[in-house]
Parts: C-alpha cells; structure tokens; sequence
C-alpha cells in the first residue's frame, strides 16, 4: 500500500475548521479504495504563529514542505491582528512562489443539488487556468512622497516563460475537455502587460489546431459569467483577473464555500498545494457553520492530482448526493452544521 506524505497547513479562521473535516473524509475514501493511505503531518503556522513568532512560519519552512508528497492548506489571514500582506506573502504567496506552484485550476460548475443565484445556470462547467506566480501580483513598486504628493506604485510583471506555461496549460487541459480556451485580456485598456498576453496567446494556440479559441476582455467576461456561463470550457488569466474570475465562479455555483483549487508544480518537481478559492471568513469562524464542501472537493483535486480518480469521483459524488439531500450550510440555504455535512458526506462515499 502506498502511503503518501502530506504537510497540513490549517492557518486561520475557519480553515481550523474544514481542513480536519476534509481529512476525515480523504482517509475514509482511501480505507474504502485499499490501495493508498495519508500520513498527515501538521504545521501550526498562521497568524496566532505570527503573534508569537514574528513570522508567519519558520525561515527554514519552504525546505521543510519540499520533503513531503503535497501540502494541504485551509485559509490565511486575520487581518484585525496582522496586515494581510505581511500574513499572506509571508505564507501563502511564499509558498506559491518559493515551490514553483506557478498554475492554479480553479473549477466553477453547478453540482447537483445546488441552487445557483443564475437565471440560466444550467450545464455550465468552467476550468480557469490562472498565472499562480507573477503578473500584477509582484514585490516590485515602492511608495514616494507624501501628503498630497504621494505616490504608491505596483508594478506587473509577464515573463514570457510563465505566460506561455499557463497558456500551455490551459490547451493541454482543453484536449480533454471540450476543446476550447478563452483568454481573459484587458490589452485596451493596459499598454504593455496584456498586448505581450495577447501576442504570447496567438503564438501559442499555433500549436493547437484542434481547439477553438476566444479571447474576452476581463470586463466583458465577466459579465459573460453571470449572463451565459455555458459559453466557456477553459479560461486562461493573469494572476489578479483569475483571482476574481473564481469568487464569481463560486458565487454562480452558489457560494465561494464551494469552489476548490489546487496549486500545481506542474514539473512535479516539488510539492503541490491544495487549498480552496476562499479565505479565512473570520465573520463566520469559531461558529461550525462554515462550508467544508470547498476543503473537500480541494481534497478530490488532490486524489486527482495523486491518480487516484476512481477515489477523487467517489468524493464528488458524495458532495452531490449531501447536497440532493437538503444537508447543506447556510451560505448556500440550508441549516446544517459543518460537522452534519461533514457526516453526511462521509457516509454517502
Ligand atoms: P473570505 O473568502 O474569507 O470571505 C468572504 C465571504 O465569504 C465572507 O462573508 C465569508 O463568511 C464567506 N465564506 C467564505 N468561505 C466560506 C465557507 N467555507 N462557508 C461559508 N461562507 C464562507 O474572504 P475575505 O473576507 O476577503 O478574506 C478574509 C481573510 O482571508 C483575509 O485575511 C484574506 O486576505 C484571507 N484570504 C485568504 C485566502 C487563502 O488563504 N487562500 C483566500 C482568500 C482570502
Ligand atoms: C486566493 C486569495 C489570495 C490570492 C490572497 C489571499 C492573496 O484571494 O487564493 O484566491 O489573491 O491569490
Ligand atoms: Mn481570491
């Protein structure tokens, strides 16, 4: 039997809460496969670490996560005790970059027995590819001056390398979907990042001549979500655009607690991470009302991600057939705790 190696990071908030009910879930669809179990190992580093330790996890930390198989992460952030910069490039965003997890796949589609807030939301199923590593997301700008003078500059930063990586990607991904890839742009109105976007795209999909193309500005698209969601498979975006594509993703599947992610080093040359489209919620945390649907189907990407697909659609099938039910949280309209649900989809595997 395989055993596989897995750092757990809770962090804050509610992340303390649905990452052990994902754990519960993931060893009882491994005992019920027989092939493979986890050995969790957890690292208590977040914003209460941060308090006592100045950091948000120890200097050696990235060297330690590299001696796992993957990392299975909840949320980061208790922005009324540390600024979420320092919390989350300190943890999350270090992560991310440090090991090289410079894809993020984010699913949006409407699970059976959920309830989207869309007029018209049947059938849709999104994959968005998302730049994990750079792009409007860098440590390059500074502030200057002050007063009424002052100035904060934030630099974006496109390589070719990791444009065309994600680019690539989405193609790949395509082949097994249905053969189609959007590119979220916005090169009317930014003068040098999305033009090079748009020239890299072009370039790339030479390459793929069996898979149709679009290309949307980020506004547009984003409209396009909420009005006809079935008109995308894949949609490739920077790392801000692909940001906000996937809360709204999830919130036209019914509720951010829903929508899962994993951060892929897709050349497997060190661990992956597994973490889901939402934060730390600290409105709902220390309640047991918060919706592990999104932990757990994180955890499916993870069985996915392993190989282990028969075990990885045993868990979606589980959350659907909870959701058919009427179990379900608030955030998506019913009155069940998080350990009811958790239970129930346990028992449903
Ligand atoms: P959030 O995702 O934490 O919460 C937004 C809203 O969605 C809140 O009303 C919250 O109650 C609700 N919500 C989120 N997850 C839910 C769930 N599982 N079940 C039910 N409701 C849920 O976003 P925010 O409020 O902007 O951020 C809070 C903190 O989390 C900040 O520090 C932020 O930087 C951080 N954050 C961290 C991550 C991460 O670590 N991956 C992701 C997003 C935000
Ligand atoms: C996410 C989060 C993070 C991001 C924040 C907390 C830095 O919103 O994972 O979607 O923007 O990447
Ligand atoms: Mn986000």
């Amino acid at each position: 039997m395989h055993t596989y190696k897995i750092a757990v990071i809770s962090g804050d908030g509610i992340g303390t809460e649905v990452v052990p009910a994902a754990i519960e879930v993931l060893d009882k669809v491994a005992r019920l496969d027989g092939g493979f179990q986890f050995q969790w190992t957890y690292f208590p580093w977040g914003c209460d670490y941060y308090l006592e330790h100045g950091e948000m996890m120890p200097e050696d930390g990235l060297e330690t996560l590299k001696q796992f198989d993957q990392i299975f992460l909840g949320a980061v952030g208790m922005p009324e005790l540390v600024p979420d910069h320092i919390s989350l490039w300190g943890l999350l965003i270090k992560i991310r970059r440090g090991l090289k997890q410079s894809i993020n796949v984010r699913p949006a589609k409407l699970l059976a027995g959920l309830e989207s807030p869309l007029k018209n939301p049947e059938n849709f199923d999104i994959t968005v590819v998302r730049e994990n590593s750079e792009g409007e997301y860098s440590d390059s700008g500074g502030r200057m001056h002050s007063g009424a003078d002052e100035i904060a500059i934030q630099n974006a930063v496109f390589t070719r390398k990791s444009t065309e990586r994600a680019m690539r990607y989405a193609f790949e991904i395509a082949k097994n979907s249905r053969n189609h890839v959007t590119s979220a742009t916005k090169s009317n109105g930014l003068t040098y990042s999305m033009p090079f976007w748009d020239e890299v795209f072009n370039e790339v999909k030479e390459d793929y001549p069996e898979i149709d193309t679009a290309v949307n500005h980020i506004d547009a698209l984003a409209a396009f979500f909420v009005m006809k969601p079935q008109a995308f498979d894949v949609i490739v975006a920077s790392n801000l655009f692909g940001d906000i594509l996937t809360d709204l993703g999830g919130a036209i599947m019914g509720s951010i607690g829903i929508a899962p992610a994993a951060n892929l080093n897709i050349e497997r040359e060190y661990p992956s991470m597994f973490e889901p489209v939402h934060g730390s919620a600290p409105d709902i945390a220390g309640k047991g009302i918060a919706n592990p649907i999104g932990q757990i189907w994180t955890g499916k990407m993870m069985l996915d991600f392993l190989g282990h697909h028969e075990a990885g659609t045993r868990v979606l099938d589980a959350i659907e057939k909870t959701l058919a039910s009427g179990i379900k949280t608030g955030d998506i309209g019913g009155s069940s705790t998080l350990a009811e649900v958790k239970e129930a989809i346990k028992q449903n595997l």
